[in-house]
């Protein structure tokens, strides 16, 4: 694959909105209503807060006009100019405190939303049908979960207050302007468009260049991880060189954009400055001539000049602010959408969970495909009696763990129905079908935790005794005993630290503890040892005694007392019977055991 030249994909990527930004905003807000009086608290206080910075100029500007230029000198309004000043630190120190308390409410406020949403999409992962995993990386799945959530915190912690906060600045200071001086305020807006003209046009390049950069950065993250993750398929093919060599292009172009990102927005804030600068001086210019005609006082203007500061601060961040709850949305939306994800259907109003089960199975003419036009079983039909044992066989691809995933209700068929004990599955609750069966599979799935957890999984009740005795049974117990803490060994990611036959050791003794009447082992001894498998096989004798086995070999010596051997190519079953039947018929399997004898005579 090319993948330093698909490195450039995504490069043209413009801000990422959300389709119905409306209704995701809405959607959010209703997230929030049972905390209405905190929202409204908190609303209150960036009013509030707004009110004191707007005041605070005022102060400031009658502070100043205590002092006053008479003709043998300054005269000072002592009492005046104590007062104001006493309000003024008033104002600030209250200033402080209300934004305290709006920043702490709102982090509490948005950290408690985002761990619901949080918790509620967990839980909805959790009823979501396996189709739903099939058709996404775990990394998008990941990203949904970590990413987007963490950006509706954002939104909802900053955002939206922040934004709130800039637009009643904004008037607020605009209001307090024309009250003070329409002239003035006629001055102070003549640098207005230019400095708005100078954020939309500069501000949209560096948005550009930033999010060309962090596209470039997941592309390199990526890159990186896939690497990391392919390490030894990298050493192997001796590709070391080729990955630096993607990894430099990828850097390069990171480091490019990287500068003009920041050379970009470096030139923003001087050529800001220099604005508001000019914006000071016709206001001084000005407004020195209107004091001097007595029209104003001086403090006017030294409260305009504060005032046209807190004017301009909101105009250079609304429109960014507006992007980021814009994107901030658009990872709301993709909550959302995972939240609405079609869950797997319900158990039946009245399904009634088995008392005891016997272990019959049927597949009546059942149809099965994971993507529309790709068959994978075709009129599939198997009846099983209890007790039996029934092999599984046939190429790779046959549809042989299809079979076990669709009697798991996994997936739903498109045709046909599956019965246990003569009830169709879809009648009995998912959770009393599940638990009538117990699946080893080639590839076993063990969590972080020790030996002792990952076998009590089986049967999450039984005593330290019961799962000891389980991985005696399934053979696993000498090389737990090997183990420098036993069975209290913590396992690494997956069992990283065991061997693929230990662990699959691991998941028949977990098998062996929850006991049910049906087993099914898909390939389950396929990356054991001959010898390992012998003991094993042993286990699964004792194992398979009494219960309705279906086994799904690679290996066929481990099938051969199987009651009945199926043969299936192509999601049909080719042949049926014995082993001894199907010898004699010299069909399919004959060939199967055919050439897996020649193999093993060449080994
Ligand atoms: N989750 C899935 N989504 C789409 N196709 C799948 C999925 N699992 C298996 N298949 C396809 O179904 C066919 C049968 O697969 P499977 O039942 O695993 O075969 P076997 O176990 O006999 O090797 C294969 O062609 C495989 O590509
Ligand atoms: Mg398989």
């Amino acid at each position: 694959m090319g993948r330093g030249g698909g490195g450039h994909r995504g490069m043209g990527r413009q801000i990422v909105r959300a389709r119905d930004a409306r209704g995701s905003f809405l959607r959010l807000l209703r997230t929030l209503r049972g905390r209405t009086p905190w929202l409204l608290l908190i609303f209150a206080l960036v009013i509030s807060g707004t009110c004191l910075s707007l005041l605070s100029p005022l102060l400031l500007g009658r502070a100043i006009d205590a002092l006053k230029v008479v003709k043998d000198g300054v005269s000072v309004d002592m009492e005046q100019l104590l007062r104001m000043l006493l309000f003024l630190l008033l104002v600030y120190v209250g200033n402080t405190l209300v934004s305290f308390l709006q920043g702490w409410l709102s982090a509490k406020i948005s950290q408690d939303t985002v761990c619901e949403l949080r918790r509620d999409l967990f839980a909805k992962l959790q009823t979501l049908p396996l189709s739903f995993f099939d058709g996404r990386t775990h990394g998008e799945i990941l990203s949904r979960m970590t990413n987007d959530i963490e950006m509706v915190a954002q939104v909802l912690s900053r955002g939206v207050v922040d934004f709130f906060g800039s637009v009643i600045t904004l008037f607020g200071a605009l209001l307090s302007m024309l009250l003070l001086s329409g002239r003035l305020t006629m001055t102070a807006m003549v640098t207005v468009p230019f400095s708005f003209l100078l954020t939309k046009v500069v501000a949209k390049h560096i948005r550009a260049n930033f999010l060309a950069q962090q596209t470039m950065l997941g592309l390199l993250n990526g890159h990186i991880e896939e690497i990391i993750s392919a390490q030894k398929t990298v050493k192997a093919f001796n590709h070391e060189e080729q990955a630096i060599a993607d990894f430099t292009i990828l850097n390069q172009e990171l480091r490019r954009t990287g500068i003009r990102a920041r050379v970009l927005s470096g030139i923003v804030m001087p050529l800001m400055g220099l604005l508001n600068n000019v914006g000071y001086a016709l206001l001084a210019g000005y407004g020195g001539w209107l004091a001097m005609r007595g029209d104003i006082t001086v403090g006017v203007i030294a409260a305009f000049i504060q005032y046209t500061r807190q004017f301009s601060r909101p105009l250079n961040h609304i429109a960014n602010q507006y992007n980021e709850i814009q994107s901030a949305l658009a990872g709301a939306e993709r909550v959302f959408a995972m939240m609405d994800e079609e869950p797997e259907s319900a158990d039946a109003a009245d399904a009634q969970p088995l008392s005891a089960v016997r272990g019959e199975l049927s597949f009546e003419n059942v149809c099965f495909s994971y993507k529309e036009g790709e068959p994978v079983l075709r009129d599939f039909t198997l009846s099983v009696q209890p007790g039996q044992k029934i092999a599984l066989v046939g190429s790779t691809g046959a549809g042989k763990t299809t079979v076990v995933s669709l009697l798991m209700r996994f997936y739903e068929p498109q045709q046909g129905r599956i019965c246990l004990d003569g009830v169709p599955i879809t009648q009995l609750p998912r959770q009393s079908l599940r638990q009538a069966m117990a699946m080893v599979l080639q590839d076993t799935q063990l969590f972080s935790g020790s030996v002792r957890d990952n076998i009590r999984y089986g049967r999450l009740e039984s005593s330290d005794a019961e799962v000891e005795a389980a991985a005696r049974t399934a053979g696993a117990d000498a090389f737990i005993c090997r183990l420098p803490q036993g069975y209290d060994t913590i396992l690494s990611e997956n069992g990283g630290n065991l061997s693929q036959g230990q662990r699959q050791l691991l998941s028949i003794a977990r098998a062996v503890l929850a006991d049910p009447p049906i087993l099914i082992l898909d390939e389950a001894t396929s990356n054991v040892d001959t010898r390992t498998e012998m003991c094993v096989q042993r286990a699964m004798i004792h194992l398979m005694k009494g219960r309705t086995c279906l086994v799904i070999a690679h290996r066929l010596s481990t099938i051969r007392d199987a009651d009945v051997i199926l043969v299936m190519a192509e999601g049909r079953i080719v042949e049926r019977g014995a082993r001894r039947e199907l010898l004699a018929l010299r069909g399919a399997y004959w060939q199967l055991e055919q050439s897996q004898a020649a193999l093993l005579g060449a080994e």
